[in-house]
């Protein structure tokens, strides 16, 4: 083979000039945002105290997946850093995962991990090992050591397991944990319910502001994936991809990380089909990859009965396409028969409802208690939120060993 060319590899990505504008973890900069110029200003407003080293208000942000709630809480953070340092006072801002970091302990290591520099404070916050109210001590100590104000931000604050540690944060001044610091708590929550099911104390100090992010429409969902076409060489995105895909996202609740999604998949697949053009009937492919990608993801890790269980909701939702919602009952028959026809032996009703209700949390599925008349009494209706035809396909696909 000549030193000149190694053609087995291609050298120049052919489709994709800027990927990263599309990966779902990149933060864009501002004038990529796109239609949340008065959600912005309201953040802005709400935290605006800290530049004096004042309290900002504790807020809490509500919206489906994908209307820009993590994007807007860091955007705000991060703005409020530089804008405070210039006025003289020293902030920063942790960031949560409370997916991730579910537990107390493990919210408040990584707050006190993030915010620390070992090098001023002389403090070392370890991975674990340390009890919950040392990790706090240790917290407060960095806190009042390098800050005149902090802000913290609980993303998917609902998938705590326990809720005290909002109300140490948000009383930690009162309380005389910290001495000099002030602190302000972002809340972010997917569950517009979740509220009601807060504590009233905690309720009264996390939620002094709240905002709820609405669903993007199609126009807005086309000027987010215009802001990032440059993800793509010159030329190569066809002008109907970027409409189809908004339009298709819009459909959904107006998520914009399914239209990134959408839109970095379809150029993946121009790319695999060898094509120089991304191509409208693309998208309608990458929909479907989106779709299942996530919802593989989301159920990753879960135990074969807890599959049957969702298998059997999707069976019932697809042979009965008229029908919005199935009694815990009926879904528990066809359970049975799944688990029958994989030769497994079918767990207690019980035990399937407890299950339906972990599908819920996930949002996987929605209970709703109906009431049966005096005859009958109530009882709970489930119904799927995801594309039954994608739950079966991923079911029946991570079935085979
Ligand atoms: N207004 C917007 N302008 C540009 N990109 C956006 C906008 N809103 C959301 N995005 C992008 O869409 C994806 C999902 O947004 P995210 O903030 O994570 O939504 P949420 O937290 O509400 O689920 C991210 O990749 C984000 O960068
Ligand atoms: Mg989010």
């Amino acid at each position: 083979m000549s030193s000149s060319g190694d053609d087995l590899f291609t050298r120049d990505d052919p489709i994709f000039e800027n990927k990263e504008l599309l990966e779902i973890n990149h933060l864009p900069e501002e004038g990529r945002i796109v239609g949340r110029d008065d959600e912005i200003a309201e953040l802005a407003n709400a935290v605006n105290p800290a530049i004096f080293g004042q309290s900002p208000s504790n807020l809490l942000i509500y919206g489906k997946t994908g209307t820009g709630k993590s994007l807007c809480a860091k955007y705000i953070s991060e703005r409020l850093v530089r804008v405070a340092e210039d006025e003289g006072i020293t902030s920063a801002f942790a960031y949560v995962d409370c997916a991730q970091d579910n537990t107390e302990t493990q919210a408040v290591q990584t707050i006190a991990h993030t915010l620390n520099e070992p090098a001023v404070t002389d403090v070392r916050i370890p991975d674990k090992g340390l009890s919950t109210s040392t990790y706090y001590k240790r917290l407060w100590t960095v806190l009042d050591a390098q800050y005149d104000v902090a802000l913290v931000i609980l993303d998917e604050v609902d998938k705590l397991d326990d809720d005290d540690i909002l109300m140490q944060l948000s009383r930690a001044g009162e309380a005389g944990k910290l001495e000099s610091c002030k602190i302000g708590v972002i809340g972010i929550s997917n569950k517009i319910k979740y509220k009601d099911r807060l504590d009233e104390r905690v309720k009264s100090s996390l939620c002094e502001r709240e905002f709820v992010f609405p669903p993007y429409d199609a126009t807005q969902l086309r000027d987010i994936m215009e802001a990032r076409s440059d993800a793509f060489k010159d030329g190569v995105l066809e002008p109907s991809v970027i409409p189809r895909a908004a339009a298709l996202a819009a459909r959904e609740h107006g998520d914009a990380r399914k239209a990134i999604d959408i839109l970095r998949y379809a150029g993946e697949i121009a790319q695999s089909e060898g094509h120089e053009t991304v191509r409208e009937e693309y998208v309608v492919q990458a929909r479907e990859r989106a779709e299942t990608d996530r919802f593989r993801e989301l159920i990753r890790g879960s135990t074969p009965h807890s599959r049957y269980v969702l298998q059997a909701l999707a069976v019932l939702s697809l042979n009965t396409p008229d029908e919005d919602g199935f009694r815990t009952t009926r879904i528990y028959d066809v359970y049975e028969e799944i688990c029958r026809q994989e030769g497994s032996d079918p767990l207690s009703l019980r035990r399937v409802r407890d299950l339906l209700k972990e599908h819920a949390f996930l949002d996987i599925l929605e209970q709703t208690r109906r009431s049966g008349g005096s005859a009958e009494g109530s009882y709970t209706e489930h119904q799927l939120l995801e594309d039954p035809e994608v739950v079966r396909t991923v079911l029946v696909e991570t079935d085979e060993p």
